[in-house]
Parts: C-alpha cells; sequence; structure tokens
C-alpha cells in the first residue's frame, strides 16, 4: 500500500499540522520502525493468550510452596538425641554447621559420600554407602538377595533377618548410612530400570517389607530410605545440558490422592518403623526437582510424616542452593557447589537465609548420629573397611558374619517362583542325563576389580559400545542397551548391584547334585542351537532379564534367549526353564510349548543362586516364592504403563512430562481396571503340594469417619504450628493411622503329599469412588501370612488390619478416612484366585 491509497481510506481527513496529522506523518516516514512496532503490539494478547494456556497446562502439575521448613523436635523415641544435638549444634559455628550439610571427596576411602565433620566437637562425618541389597564395591562382603527377590519371597522375617546381617557389614566397613531399603520405584512401568532394587510392584508388600528392612538396618547403622518420590523411570532422569537450554529431568505428575495412596504409603510405614535418612530423588513432582520441593519434604515428609531425621540429596540431585535448603533439603551428597565455601553460613549473616533452617539442618544431622549411638566409642571408624582401591595394599575387612550363611540361602530359595510344572517335571528325581544350556547357568567370565581398583559389577560390564558410554555421561537416554547379561544374574546393575565374596552358579550347583546321584551331564553354555543328546531326561535351560540403574529395559523379552528355549524345547521333551529376571520378563514366546514342562522365575538370588535353585529343581523344599508383580501375556497389555515417557512426547521436550493420570491403578489394578486377564497375575506362584481355604473369619470394628464432621487431622500440613500440634503425632505421623481395626482369619489345609509353605493373601475392596473418576479402585492387598504347612495338617492365619488399612486419602481434609459402605474381603492364593469372599460394612 502506497501512501496515496492510505490517505484515501482515511474517514476523516487529517489537519496537517495538528498533533494527531503530525503524528501520522511521522508514523508515514517511519514504516520501518512502525510496522514491526504495530505488529507487535497485535500479537501480543495472542502471545499472552499462549503463554495463559501454557501456564494453565502447567497449572495442573505445579507443587505447592510450603514454608517454612518443620523444624525437627525429638518426636517419639528421638527425645534424648535431639537434647544431645541441641546441646552439641549450640556449640558449632555458623561454617561448622554448613560444613556437615554437604560431601566432601577426599578419596581416603571407598565410601560413594563422605560428609563434613566437626573434629573440634567430635563429630567425625558419616561415610554414606550404596546400597539395599548389600554393601556394594568392596571386598569381604556378602552379595544378599536383592528387593524384589525379597518381595517375591513375601517373607517378612526373612526381611528382617537379611536386614539385620546387612547392616551390621555395612557397620563392620565404617559405614554410618545405608543408602537403602529402595521403595520407590515402585514400578509403575514394567520395563522400569530400577524396579528390582524395590520390593514389588504394590505399595502395601513394599511398606511392610521395606519397615521390616529399616528395623533390621537400623541395628547397627542407619538407613536411608530411597528415592522420595514418585522416582518411577531412568529415562531423563537427571537434566541434560544442551547448547541452547537445559532438558529437566521429567516431572511425575500425580494428584494428593494418587500420592498417598500409592507412592507415598510405603514410605509412611518406614517412617512409622523409625527411618534415620530419606534420599530425595532425581525427578520432578510436579513440574519442582525432588530435592527442592518444599510440598514433599516441607509439607509431606517432615509436616505430615513428621520425619525427625535428615534428608540427603541423591547424588547430584541438588538443583539450587537457599532454595532447597527452605524446601526442607539437609545434606547435598556427593559435594555440593550450592552449599560449599560457607555459603549457607554466609547467607545467614546477609540476612538471605533464616538461621533457624540452618541450625536445623545441623541439628537433624548431629541427632540422627546420636539417635543410632554412633557417637559412642566402638562405632568403627569412618570408612575403615572401604578401601579406594582394591589393588592397592590395604587391611582386608571381613565383614561377613558366618552366622548369615543360612539366611543367605534360605533369602535366595524362597524368592523363587514356579509358574508352570506340567507331567510333575519337578523336581527332578535322581536323573540318569541332564543337559544344561544357557549363558546364565554358569558365572560371570570376569570377576575381578578393574583398571580403577574397584568392582564394576554394573553396566560396565556388559561392554556398552562407546556411544552408549557417552550417553550415561551425559545423562542422555542410552540408546539400545543390553537385555541379557553373560553370567547368572544374582543381582541387578548400577548402585545397587553388589560384589559377594564367591558366586555360585547353577552349574556348578548341579555338578555337585551329579557327582551325588551319578548324573551324566552335558552342556553348551554359548551356542544359541545347541545339540542335545536324546538320552536327556530333562533339559534345564538357564536365561537372564538384565536390567540396571540409568536405563530403562528396551523390552521385557529378549528374542536371542526366547530363540534358544524354543529350540530347545523343539526336541527335548522335558525343557525346564529358569529365569534370573530383573523385573518383569514376558513368556508367551514358548509357554504354551508342551515341552515346555517347568519355568521359574529366579529373580536376583545374590551369591548363592545355583546352590538355591538346585534345591527347588531336586526338591529339597518346596518352591515358596509368589510374584510380587504382573506378567502379562503381551506387552501391550501393560498399555502406557509399559515403557518410560519420553522428552520428545512433551509439548516442551526441554521439560519432559509424565502424567500419572492412571492414579493408583499401577501393575495389577491396572489389569483389574482394564479387565486384561493376565499370564501370570500378582501373587500367584507354584509348589509340590495343594492347599484348600476355608473358614473365612472376619472380626473388623472400624467405624466409618467419612462423614465424621469432628475428625480433622491433628497435624497441619506443613504449615508454620506444625510442630505445637503434635498430639498424636510422631515417627510416621499420625499413630492412631497404625491402630488396629480387627483382624481376618482364614483356615488352610495342605492337601498333597510335601511338606510346604503357602503365602496367603487378603485383598480388600473398599467402598468409595475414586477422585481420579475415569479409575476405577479395585481391590487391593491389604495382609498377607507365609505359612510352613505338613501334608495333612491345617493352620488358621489372622490378617491384623490397621486403620490405614481400610482408609481413603481424603483430599479437602487432608485426612485419611475410613468411608461409608460395604468392603469386600478376598482371601486366597494370588490376586485372582480368591475362594474366600466376605463383605464387611462400616
Ligand atoms: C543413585 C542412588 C545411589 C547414589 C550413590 C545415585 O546415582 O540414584 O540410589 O545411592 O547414586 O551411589
Amino acid at each position: 500500500m502506497d501512501e496515496k491509497d492510505d490517505i484515501s481510506h482515511e474517514s476523516t481527513p487529517l489537519v496537517k499540522g495538528s498533533p494527531r496529522g503530525k503524528f501520522w506523518h511521522w508514523c508515514k516516514t517511519h514504516k520501518l520502525i512502525v510496522i514491526p512496532v504495530v505488529v507487535m503490539i497485535l500479537l501480543l494478547p495472542l502471545l499472552g493468550l499462549l503463554a495463559l494456556n501454557k501456564q494453565h497446562a502447567r497449572a495442573d502439575y505445579t507443587s505447592p510452596i510450603i514454608y517454612p521448613s518443620p523444624q525437627g523436635y525429638g518426636a517419639g523415641n528421638w527425645t534424648d538425641a535431639y537434647t544431645k544435638a541441641h546441646a552439641m549444634v549450640s556449640e558449632m559455628t555458623l561454617e561448622e554447621m554448613n560444613n556437615i550439610t554437604l560431601g566432601v571427596v577426599d578419596g581416603s576411602t571407598g565410601c560413594v559420600g563422605v560428609s563434613g565433620s566437626v573434629p573440634r566437637l567430635g563429630f567425625p562425618g558419616f561415610c554414606l554407602h550404596d546400597a539395599g541389597n548389600g554393601v556394594r564395591n568392596t571386598d569381604g562382603v556378602n552379595a544378599y538377595a536383592s528387593g524384589l527377590h525379597v518381595g517375591a519371597t513375601w517373607n517378612t522375617s526373612l526381611a528382617y533377618e537379611r536386614a539385620v546381617f546387612m547392616g551390621a557389614e555395612f557397620k563392620r566397613k565404617g559405614v554410618n548410612v545405608a543408602l537403602g531399603p529402595v521403595v520407590g520405584p515402585i514400578g509403575r512401568i514394567a520395563e522400569g530400570g530400577r524396579n528390582w532394587e524395590a520390593f514389588a510392584a504394590d505399595p502395601y508388600l513394599d511398606g511392610i517389607l521395606g519397615a521390616q528392612s529399616v528395623r533390621g538396618l537400623q541395628q547397627s547403622v542407619i538407613a536411608s530410605v530411597k528415592h522420595f518420590v514418585a522416582y518411577e523411570q531412568e529415562t531423563n532422569r537427571n537434566p541434560i545440558a544442551g547448547e541452547d537450554n537445559t532438558t529437566q529431568s521429567t516431572s511425575a505428575n500425580l494428584d494428593d490422592q494418587t500420592m498417598h495412596e500409592l507412592y507415598l504409603w510405603p514410605f509412611q510405614d518406614l517412617m512409622y518403623a523409625g527411618a534415620g535418612c530419606v534420599m530425595c530423588s532425581y525427578n520432578r513432582i510436579n513440574n519442582t526437582y525432588a530435592c527442592e520441593n518444599s510440598k514433599t519434604m516441607n509439607g509431606i515428609l517432615k509436616g505430615e510424616l513428621n520425619f525427625q531425621g535428615f534428608v540427603v540429596s541423591d547424588w547430584a540431585g541438588q538443583h539450587s542452593g537457599l532454595s532447597s535448603a527452605n524446601a526442607g533439603l539437609d545434606m547435598a551428597m556427593p559435594t555440593s557447589g550450592y552449599w560449599d565455601k560457607n555459603q549457607l553460613a554466609n547467607a545467614v549473616n546477609s540476612g538471605d537465609f533464616n538461621k533457624t533452617r540452618l541450625v536445623d539442618m545441623a541439628t537433624r544431622i548431629i541427632a540422627t548420629w546420636h539417635q543410632f549411638g554412633q557417637n559412642e566409642t566402638g562405632f568403627p571408624a569412618l570408612g575403615v573397611g572401604m578401601p579406594p582401591d582394591l589393588l592397592a595394599p590395604h587391611n582386608y575387612t571381613d565383614a561377613k558374619d558366618p552366622a548369615a550363611r543360612s539366611s543367605l540361602l534360605q533369602q535366595a530359595i524362597e524368592g523363587h517362583v514356579l509358574v508352570k510344572n506340567s507331567n510333575n517335571s519337578l523336581p527332578l528325581n535322581r536323573p540318569k542325563v541332564l543337559s544344561i544350556f544357557g549363558y546364565d547357568a554358569i558365572s560371570q567370565s570376569m570377576y575381578n576389580p578393574d583398571g580403577t581398583g574397584l568392582f564394576k559389577q554394573d553396566w560396565e560390564v556388559l561392554s556398552l559400545n562407546s556411544q552408549q558410554g557417552m550417553d550415561i555421561g551425559s545423562n542422555a537416554p542410552v540408546e539400545n542397551p543390553p537385555q541379557t547379561a553373560q553370567g547368572v544374574l544374582y543381582v541387578g546393575g548400577g548402585s545397587g548391584s553388589n560384589t559377594p565374596a564367591y558366586i555360585s552358579a547353577p552349574y556348578d550347583a548341579i555338578q555337585a547334585r551329579a557327582y551325588d546321584d551319578g548324573t551324566a551331564i552335558f552342556s553348551d553354555f554359548t551356542s544359541n542351537e545347541p545339540a542335545i543328546v536324546a538320552s536327556s531326561d530333562a533339559c534345564l535351560v538357564f536365561i537372564n532379564e538384565y536390567a540396571s540403574e540409568v536405563w530403562d529395559r528396551p523390552g521385557l523379552a529378549d528374542s536371542k534367549s526366547d530363540n534358544l528355549v524354543s529350540h530347545v524345547a523343539s526336541t527335548c521333551n522335558n525343557t525346564v526353564v529358569v529365569i534370573h529376571n530383573a523385573g518383569i520378563r514376558l513368556v508367551d514366546a514358548w509357554i504354551e510349548n508342551p515341552n515346555v514342562t517347568a519355568v521359574i522365575f529366579g529373580h536376583l538370588p545374590g551369591q548363592d543362586a545355583g546352590r538355591a535353585v538346585a534345591q527347588i529343581l531336586y526338591g529339597d523344599v518346596s518352591p515358596s516364592g509368589r510374584l510380587p508383580y504382573t506378567v502379562a501375556k503381551q506387552a501391550s497389555d501393560y498399555g502406557k504403563l509399559q515403557s518410560a515417557c519420553q522428552a520428545k512426547d512433551s509439548k516442551d521436550p526441554t521439560s519432559p512430562q509424565c502424567n500419572f493420570d492412571e492414579g493408583v491403578n499401577v501393575d495389577y489394578r491396572n489389569f483389574l481396571a482394564q479387565k486384561i486377564r493376565p499370564r501370570y497375575e500378582f501373587g500367584y506362584g507354584l509348589t509340590y503340594t495343594t492347599f484348600d481355604y476355608s473358614n473365612l473369619n472376619i472380626k473388623i470394628n472400624a467405624t466409618a469417619s467419612a462423614n465424621n464432621t469432628v475428625l480433622a487431622p491433628v497435624y497441619t500440613n506443613g504449615t508454620t504450628d506444625q510442630n505445637s500440634k503434635t498430639d498424636g503425632v510422631s515417627n510416621g505421623g499420625l499413630q492412631s493411622l497404625f491402630d488396629s481395626v480387627g483382624s481376618i482369619q482364614a483356615t488352610i489345609a495342605n492337601t498333597g503329599k510335601v511338606a510346604a509353605a503357602e503365602v496367603s493373601q487378603l485383598y480388600i475392596q473398599i467402598p468409595a469412588s475414586y477422585l481420579n473418576a475415569k479409575n476405577p479402585r479395585t481391590q487391593v492387598l491389604r495382609g498377607f501370612q507365609k505359612v510352613t504347612i505338613q501334608p495333612g495338617d491345617s493352620t488358621t492365619v489372622t490378617f491384623p488390619l490397621r486403620f490405614k488399612d481400610v482408609a481413603i486419602w481424603d483430599v479437602v481434609r487432608q485426612a485419611w478416612v475410613i468411608p461409608v459402605g460395604e468392603f469386600k474381603v478376598f482371601v486366597g492364593k494370588s490376586v485372582l484366585d480368591t475362594p474366600l469372599e466376605g463383605t464387611f460394612s462400616t
């Protein structure tokens, strides 16, 4: 448009010389400036709308700010420890307080983290070390059964015993804080890389076994319960620095009810058990990093759950200075560029940071030290048995207790789950000829410290290619990670791995049997199409499913191993498959082949893998493990809960979003909600006998609290007066949540010919709709009892119920309430096999 046209369209001719006219004249002569400005002005509202829209999308998933951070005050049995801590911290300078809140790297020990110390006042600092399955990366230690394996045992006393022995090893090695147990991830996604570190894809089972582990570990050391909270995938677990921008960690977006009824649930049990330390996780929760999330740390953990110990960051999981401190982080590991060089002390002096918080951080750390008697003489020197380099001369500290041996073996045995046994293929009966196949039947070909002087029973032994190594170095998702590992898979990879003094492989143990029975053994551990001796009474195939910290698994079965099984089964009509699986492993490629007569999920048994599986194969003991997760018929049955959320699927790929909109319906609840029949359901497992259930007896005296107008939470969720409202509140929060509301009983008879342990399970369907309306509320595990019964005998099992077991989280009242209505009760052998059913009403 030229000037003439422009004027001709004006309705009111402009008078040259008037201010308005001058303005228009100026505009016409400065078009280059005016046009972009006008365009900008016109676009502004649109940009605003877009921004609002984006904000709105985010607004669904923002984490509320909860300040100030509740101060530890010595609740419950922490009173003495706080008295001593107050006395000690009152003598510290601000700089000394600051110093103990972060790690120092001095390289003199093999501890994965060492905190600052105050030698002047006698505080030597802490050695913090991995992990939940035993002491990692050193000599003279045992490899205990991994978390998932313990989950498969469903044995609470064994979980306790395991932790007692494990804790004592940490202590002998001079470790103050054992970085475990793991109750997050829970196992939201089937391919989750760290699902094997926790016990079960169910909060109740996780909570019970995790609490036992805390009690056991804390006989000797401080347990650091991890990873808090909603840390459900490895993919994008840490920020990735790019040239133009940083890709943030994935945000776990979840509602308050899902938080309480699923992800927080086990943590509360572990806090009730008195855990001294909690590790905040790498992920973001509703778009705020876990280690600077004031809602989860101040509001929930220190407020609602009344946690008296200290919160440590996952390694390099701290992303801010004062924000993380104000949000409730007490210690940053393994170092901190945000808190070092007296930054917190200086901030107090300049008035930017409240001194009360710094004092509370130091007090929580020192109180925990006192609470677990580590101030007493006799506690081993920091990291004393943890040499930084095993190849260099060092004093060998044998941390193993011979008394642990029978427990180690028992743990290994009880986590095996027999899922198929046709034609009574198992137990083996003095076979004349056995053929053994598979890369998992033998020990690792290399089990030795590498060039760095440390063991690497983790991803390094798997010969990753250089690109994968670079991906790990930069936190980028690892492409095509390995799904199997050479050698019997007795533990998964990463910081949860461990390095036992010996490894018993299946082949070793079966060879010893061959000696006793006069069996001839043929074997091939390398070929994927081995030749098969026709006289074989049975063909044993050992395969595995590897998983590691840092990446999520690329699938739920690998075709190479499946082909090996199918190949053997094509010739051998008594093919027995054992899978050492670090997570869910599908079997549908060959499970219906009639020549595959028996299948065992062997999980991650620890150092006695071979010895344990031999006892089951030969029938010295009847299998007693049950699945702590759901095995589907096909991967797609998990739906969106099969794989990790990917950054590229988010609107803004630099801010990956993962919406947990399935609510509490993960694993078996997802299958119940979707009405999909799995291959092997949660709780399932066979043994060498049969059990009958009878006499359901429901003795519940729960009264509905849903309509109770006087009921109000005794705690105030993270508000400033949290510390003055402590009636009925102690470790783990409101104590009445753990009060008994009665029990349910059943009689179980062993109707077969051999002794065996049954894992009886109680599921309850709570009569309340779920806030997340599109997700139905399914029955949930609320009790289990493992009992050994002799053939012909019967026994009565009792499932005690706590208030919280029959309650739901009321988001509006911020309280657990027992709803009004009829509760359905299911008792039996698995979530889908419950011969006893009944009801009770509130
Ligand atoms: C893991 C933690 C572990 C820590 C120290 C982190 O990468 O997520 O579980 O305790 O390293 O090794």
